[in-house]
């Protein structure tokens, strides 16, 4: 059953995620596709967060990593005012604490895997992490062989691409892991070794995922629908 997404009396240094009445318009002059007056999420947690095709999880994910600007409100990221940020503290943020993996993954085709994790780490400016060493404990962790570490991406399977994503998206050792309905392609079983690999390589970080398939649900701490987060289309609550 859906838990409720909100847990109160976290200090903000106890969160990963702290909204307090945000809301985002593509279109100013139509209701917002996000309106949350208030959602919290404690760090270490992995919450799963279910929606209906066009219900704005992808559009929460973007206002979560700052790609896309709230028209209103704050939000909080690992006890840091992110929304208040400049554009150029954003970045740095993002590419310091947050791991991202896209439904499309996102890798850069044209280079290796041992480069599309060093190409994140140098967004991070991560001086402190050996990307091999790095690289090549999160390929045994997601049961990938090292030798696909100087494969071009473009040339990997569609699973192997995947578990790469998950890899690039946790090179920095992120607190915070944003993961957008990487499954949908892929058949039951694929689906659930994609799923425990994930969890396990993120064990000590907050986990975002959203998905419109409910079954996913299993894998998680904590469950919530984007119809008891969001205020849709600004209907009253
Ligand atoms: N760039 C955009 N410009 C204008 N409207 C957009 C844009 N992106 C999304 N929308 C609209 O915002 C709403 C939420 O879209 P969003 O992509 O966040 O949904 P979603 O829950 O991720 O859907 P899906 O499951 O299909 O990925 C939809 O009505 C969509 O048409
Ligand atoms: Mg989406």
């Amino acid at each position: 059953m859906t838990e409720p997404a909100q847990i109160k009396n976290d200090t903000s240094a106890d969160l990963a995620v702290c909204m307090t009445g945000v809301t985002f318009a593509y279109d100013k002059s139509a209701l917002p596709v996000i309106d949350i007056e208030s959602w919290e999420l404690p760090k270490g947690r992995h919450i799963f967060i279910s929606g209906a095709s066009g219900s704005g999880k992808s559009t929460l994910l973007n206002l979560l990593t700052g790609t896309l600007q709230a028209s209103s409100g704050n939000i909080e990221l690992l006890g840091k005012p992110f929304s208040k940020l400049s554009a150029r503290r954003k970045d740095a943020f993002r590419a310091q604490n947050i791991g991202v993996v896209f439904q499309q993954f996102n890798l850069i085709g044209y280079l290796t895997v041992y480069q599309n994790l060093a190409v994140a780490a140098y967004f991070a400016k991560n001086q402190t992490v050996d990307v091999a060493a790095r690289a090549t404990t999160l390929l045994n962790k997601l049961q990938l062989p090292t030798d696909v570490l100087h494969k071009r991406a473009d040339l990997l399977s569609v699973g192997q691409q995947q578990r790469v994503a998950i890899a690039r998206a946790l090179i920095n050792e992120p607190s915070l892991v944003i993961v957008d309905e990487p499954t949908s392609a892929l058949d039951a079983d694929a689906r659930d070794k994609f799923m425990q690999l994930l969890l396990e390589a993120t064990a000590h970080s907050a986990v975002i995922f959203v998905s419109h398939d409910k079954s996913l649900a299993q894998y998680f701490d904590e469950q919530t629908d984007m119809s008891c987060l969001n205020r849709p289309s600004g209907s009253p609550v």
